[in-house]
């Protein structure tokens, strides 16, 4: 590894240098072989490896060589096990220096900000002091093998609708207090070689090229020494995002981008040393995740910890006196999820498992009475009477009915938001219909929430969200008691869609997506206003019971008694909350601060400390931009759910007085009632003037508009274009199978013509596909063929 990296850019010609700053191809950066200087290799994430040997593509549609699939994060997150965590870590470290990956594009740590969110299964949590910790130990897991992992995506990417092009307005404190502290804590406490900026705009300014964030929050604050690269696609200008602090642009745009930073130079518009800090910083990454050994992989071993990973992620909802199920009794196995797993989610993270757990094979070697199966329903499509009447007759002849149930694959893809939180009307005439003749245990697949109002029809509920290639085994352990389930959740789920707090802000449409809602997402939102949840954020139950007591406060943190008074050994998730009353700024009544899994045999008993730590009272203040304490008097809540708090007590802390805000414009964040709140009142947050929402549709189309936006282009041929292109995917969408790349296509924006198209097309070719667009044919004609001559005339200069 060299250790002046300034030695080398002095070697460079100025078009090696821009060179540098992006892909070669889909998955690799560039080399310089007259400088020895290697490519890159980076792959995906996050929750097993995804590299691809022949084709490449962002979607998941080509598969990747075979590789462990670990729980997607939303399953792991439910695990609350830091350790548990690394130790996935390091093997996708492990499997990446098998392959030869450098860098991979994981861990995601966006925050829930709605359930609808098409992505949430890749992402930890809807609190970021979770997210940030997990965060933290999968990087420090993959780093320990030499590699690097990627945090993605940085920052406020929050959904899919539109999501190479939209803006997500969002007022400082609530940006930094909730999308931006996981980011801080996973930097901080994992030290990423690497952070993958986001699609959308951050308050206007695209991230890639966004300097507040990767430059002066990242580096400046948060001492991060790795690149940022951009998303697949998501880099709009190439040398705005060099002097913002971004360093590689992915996939290739050929040497369209290089072109650009090499003029910048020569123009004056960017100073070469910058250019040369972002060349030594990339190499920096680069030579210290070089791969200079052979590994062979034990598969079979990370197939047991994926199995290891999922048990301890489980989560038991409900269960009375029917779990674990008894050797003896009589199970009938219904349900097509237990036939046809769904154990990941689709897109980019879609890994093609080494091996894959079916639940019909392992009920077979389980010790049960089972006395057989029925699908009960189709997965898409018209509800199969047949087949729900078929597993009814089974199920009269059984004590127990395990019915395998979940979201579809169409409900969870990355590029789409969901529609609703409902699991389809099918699956729910079953349950209701097997209810009626026997006890049933479900066992739900799906990495997001889902409203629940038939979990009156069930006697006990397992929900495995998506659990990985080993997750068949880990669910039967779970039924049968030999694993005591102890998995938590991660995210609230409401009684009905309509109680979230943004259902009037969510998704964002058009330009903007204003985050009216403010700090209050999830529990934040619930708790405070007292909104019944059908389960609260950190709930789960165990085969055994948990005594809390004797609270003690501590300058530096809490200390308490944790006893297993059950049956039978099992896992705790204590959790921490901080709440002060609100003053002269407003809060949530509380927020998670501190967490710890603890491990008891029965009658055991643990001293449980958790430590104060730089997060336990901070606020923003957006007066001082900068985090604070503020005095005065703090409830310290000890609990085994957001609801169930089990110890209180207080500790006053001195801090500094913050400067009162008007609590009458902001009332509504004061009461927590921010579903409707007024474009004044978030105004009055923002602290700004909130830009348009709206598209406008009298201007012509510029690069940053989607190519869905064509439905108002002057030009016949482009409208009937992006109606077809429209009609097709919605077609898919009916017939269950979404086609990702016609999703992918009617969000994207125009520039990524030319940044997707490994170079065939350049921005300038772009433009001039702009002019057709916006009804000036020849021009536009003419303009193209120009532009191609020149772009191919110029080459690799
Ligand atoms: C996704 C990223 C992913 C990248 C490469 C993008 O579309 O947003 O999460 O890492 O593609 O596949």
């Amino acid at each position: 590894m060299p250790s002046n990296y300034g030695s080398i850019t002095t070697q460079m010609t100025l078009v090696e240098k821009a060179s540098l700053l992006s892909g070669e191809d889909f998955w690799h950066s560039r080399k310089i072989d007259r400088l020895n200087i290697p490519a890159m290799a980076l792959a995906d994430g996050p929750h097993g490896l995804r590299k691809q040997a022949s084709e490449g593509d962002h979607l998941g549609l080509v598969k990747g060589v075979a590789a462990t699939c670990f729980p997607t994060s939303a399953t792991m997150a439910n695990s609350w096990d830091v350790e548990m965590c690394e130790a996935v870590g390091k093997a996708l470290g492990k499997e990446a220096v098998y392959n030869e990956v450098n860098i991979i594009l994981g861990p995601g740590l966006n925050i829930k900000r709605s359930p609808l969110c098409g992505r949430n299964f890749e992402y930890y949590s809807e609190d970021p002091y979770q997210a940030g910790k997990l965060a933290a130990a999968y990087t420090r897991g993959i780093q320990s093998e030499g590699v690097g992992a990627c945090l993605k995506h940085f920052a406020a990417n929050n959904q899919e609708y539109l999501r190479m092009t939209n803006d997500s307005i969002v007022d400082d404190r609530t940006l930094h207090e909730i999308y931006l502290t996981g980011f801080e804590i996973a930097v901080k406490e994992g030290k990423p070689k690497a952070v993958m900026s986001s699609y959308n705009k951050v308050n206007g300014t695209y991230s890639h090229e966004h300097k507040y964030l990767l430059r002066d929050l990242l580096v400046d604050t948060w001492r991060f020494e790795g690149m940022v690269v951009s998303d697949w696609g998501g880099s709009n200008d190439a040398v705005e995002s060099v002097k913002a602090g971004a360093h590689l642009e992915m996939p290739s745009t050929g040497y369209d981008s290089v072109h650009q930073i090499v003029d910048a130079v020569k123009s004056g518009n960017l100073d070469e040393t910058v250019l040369d800090e972002r060349v030594e910083e990339y190499l920096k990454v680069l030579y210290e995740t070089e791969i200079n050994r052979k590994i062979e992989l034990d598969f079979e071993a990370h197939h047991k910890l994926a199995q290891k990973a999922a048990e301890a992620s489980i989560i038991l909802l409900k269960n009375e006196d029917v779990l674990p199920l008894k050797p003896d009794c009589k199970v009938a196995i219904v349900g097509d999820f237990a036939d046809t797993p769904r154990y990941q989610g689709a897109g980019s993270s879609m890994v093609n498992p080494y091996k894959l757990d079916s639940t019909l094979e392992v009920m077979k070697q389980a010790n049960l009475d089972i006395i057989g199966y029925a699908s009960g329903y189709d997965r898409v499509g018209k509800c199969a009477h047949d087949k729900c009447e078929e597993a009814v007759n089974l199920a009269k002849k059984a004590d127990v009915a395990v019915v395998y149930i979940g979201l579809n694959e169409i409900d969870e893809v990355e590029g789409q938001d969901r529609q609703h939180l409902k699991i389809s009307s099918c699956q729910i005439e079953l349950l209701e219909a097997v209810a009626k003749v026997t006890k049933v245990v479900a066992v739900i697949s799906g990495g997001s929430v889902i409203e629940m109002p038939w979990e009156t029809q069930c006697d006990a509920i397992v929900h495995g969200y998506l659990t990985g290639q080993a997750g068949a085994n880990a669910i039967l352990n779970v039924l049968t008691g030999a694993v005591n389930p102890s998995g938590k959740l991660s995210e609230s789920y409401p009684l009905k869609y309509e109680d979230v707090p943004n259902i009037n802000y969510y998704p964002g449409n058009e330009r903007t997506s204003e985050y009216r809602e403010g700090l209050y997402v999830g529990y934040r939102y619930y708790d405070k206003v007292g909104q019944d949840v059908r389960y609260p954020f950190g709930y789960g139950l165990s085969y055994t019971s948990f005594e809390y007591s004797d609270l003690v406060v501590m300058q530096d943190g809490v200390r308490f008694s944790l006893k297993n008074i059950g049956p039978v050994a099992g896992a705790e998730i204590a959790q921490l909350y901080i709440g002060k009353d609100q003053n002269l700024i407003h809060h949530p009544s509380k927020e998670l601060k501190g967490f710890k899994k603890i491990f008891l045999m029965p009658g055991e008993t643990a001293i449980v400390e958790m430590p104060f730590d730089d997060y336990s009272f901070r606020y923003y203040d957006v007066n001082e931009n900068s985090f604070q304490i503020e005095n005065g008097l703090y409830q310290l809540l000890v609990g085994s759910s957001s609801r169930e708090i089990k110890l209180k007590g207080e500790i006053k802390i001195d801090g500094k007085t913050p400067e009162k805000e008007d609590q009458q414009k902001l009332s509504d964040y004061y009461k927590g009632t921010v579903s409707a709140v007024s474009f004044d009142t978030f105004q009055a947050l923002y602290g700004d003037v909130v830009p348009k929402a709206t598209w406008d549709r009298t201007e012509p189309l510029g690069l940053n508009d989607s190519l869905a936006q064509m439905v108002y282009a002057k030009s016949f041929l482009a409208r009937t274009a992006i109606k077809i292109l429209i009609g097709l995917r919605n077609k898919s969408v009916k017939k269950g199978n979404p086609d990702l790349n016609l999703f992918f296509l009617s969000n994207m924006p125009f520039r990524a013509i030319a940044k997707m198209s490994n170079g065939a097309v350049s921005i300038a070719m772009t433009k001039n596909i702009l002019d057709i667009v916006n009804g000036h044919f020849f021009k536009g004609l003419g303009g193209l063929v120009r532009s191609f001559i020149s772009y191919r005339k110029r080459g690799l200069n």
